[in-house]
């Protein structure tokens, strides 16, 4: 792993906390993910499961972590399942955990190499009455490739079908939402690696400069820096930022552009999340400023609102109250046209079409529950922005904050947002 070793006590506790949420004797088993194919022999980089690497720090392929609690044999409460390695592993893709190694960053006693799991398993599985097995229940996850852990939960399904079977997702979500001062600090980390990308990127932008430049000096920065990219990066100049999903990245940044970034780092897959939207000329038009203004006022109001015991739809139902007037101020629409619109907010929707903002974490839209009212220790984005096809441009600007008892403390703080900090910074 490029990061840091993380304390242990942050998965020691994770699983002290999910332990709490169990039933009396149940076993929960969790699964790394698998390494995705290509073409030909190819495959991608493991992209480490969430849930796992939360209860265990583990983000190695084929391990699986059993937790037992009421297990009689105390030496069993705990298990953590990993490849082991041997003469041919080690030549073609080099270093496997320890044991030993397992124990330093899980904090798990129990480390057991995958052989030795099909007689455990049954061993216990004799003894327990529930099972929690995991699923990815994001609300928009993708089901069209079935994953280990669904292969996984068919497989001890058949295997033993006379056991109570639960949900263990629910039970994550409703303890990844609140972060820990572990996970504060390392998705504070992933901002300021975020912050030294930005601050590079303004520097380097200028006109005749492709977006794919652009792009290769975010990617120098992080990695140089232990981090990856948290999701595809977005580099859109002029009339390629009204499209929400751009990733192509390769196109011409011309003078007089608007040029939006939507880039963050993950660092020890804690994720960071950001937008800022910056002039290709070092400055801003007086259009481009009054655009800029509009969309930072309404970042500002949606963050002055991000207080407990709100909920995520009136949040976002105050953002699109917000961004209307100011669409009204710009010109853009009429108090009529607003009256004139219906329940779906077509008006509106010409301008403004996407959510104010979502839980971050180990995943960038992070698991957790956005029908409950907010609640301190939720870190979430907050991402107002005004896409305006005929006149070549959008703004939009994202910043990272976490909730508090007494308001929000702006993980981003340091990141230069202010139209003259964006253009003092982009001429220095
Ligand atoms: N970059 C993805 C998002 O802003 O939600
Ligand atoms: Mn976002
Ligand atoms: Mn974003």
């Amino acid at each position: 792993m490029r990061h840091a070793p993380i304390d242990p006590q942050l998965f020691i506790e994770n699983r002290h906390r999910l332990k709490r949420l169990l039933r009396p004797n149940s076993i929960a088993l969790l699964n790394a993910n698998d390494i995705l194919p290509t073409n030909a022999d190819g495959s991608l980089r493991i992209v480490p499961n969430s849930d796992l690497f939360y209860l265990s720090g583990v983000e190695q392929e084929e391990s699986t972590l059993l937790l037992f609690p009421d297990a009689d044999d105390p030496s069993l409460r705990e298990i953590l399942f990993l490849r082991e390695t041997s003469d041919v592993i080690a030549v073609w893709e080099g270093h496997k955990l320890t044991k030993d190694e397992a124990r330093q960053i899980s904090g798990i006693k129990n480390i057991q190499w995958t052989s030795a799991f099909p007689p455990l398993l049954h061993r216990l599985m004799c003894e327990a009455e529930h099972v929690y097995l995991n699923a990815n229940e994001h609300k928009r996850a993708g089901s069209a490739v079935q994953t280990r852990e669904m292969r996984f939960v068919e497989e001890i399904r058949r295997q033993f079908p006379l056991h109570h079977y639960h949900r263990l997702a629910r039970l994550l979500h409703r303890l990844r939402i609140v972060k820990s001062r572990w996970e504060i600090d390392l998705l504070q980390q992933a901002c300021a690696i975020t912050e030294a990308g930005f601050r590079r990127v303004a520097r380097f932008t200028r006109p005749g400069v492709n977006e794919c430049e652009i792009e290769a000096e975010f990617i120098h920065e992080f990695t140089r820096r232990r981090a990856t990219f948290a999701y595809s990066p977005i580099i859109a100049a002029g009339r390629n930022a009204c499209i929400l999903h751009y990733i192509q990245n390769d196109q011409p940044c011309r003078n007089g552009d608007l040029l939006l970034l939507d880039v963050g780092a993950s660092y020890a897959n804690y994720n960071s999340d950001l937008t800022r939207t910056i002039p290709v000329s070092g400055r801003f038009t007086p259009r481009q400023r009054r655009v800029y203004n509009a969309v930072l006022r309404v970042l500002r109001g949606l963050m002055a609102e991000l207080s407990p015991a709100r909920r995520y739809k009136d949040w976002q139902k105050s953002a699109e109250a917000m961004i209307e007037k100011e669409l009204v101020d710009l010109g853009l629409l009429t108090i009529r046209d607003l009256r004139k619109q219906g329940q779906d907010r077509a008006s509106l929707k010409r301008y403004f079409m996407h959510g104010a903002g979502h839980p971050l974490g180990l995943d960038v839209h992070d698991v957790g529950f956005t029908t409950e009212p907010f609640a301190p220790g939720w870190v979430m984005t907050i991402e107002p922005g005004i896409y305006i096809p005929e006149e070549q441009m959008a703004v939009r600007l994202e910043n990272d904050v976490l909730i508090t008892e007494t308001g929000v403390v702006d993980l981003m703080a340091k990141i230069p947002i202010e139209a003259d900090s964006i253009e003092e910074l982009m001429h220095r």
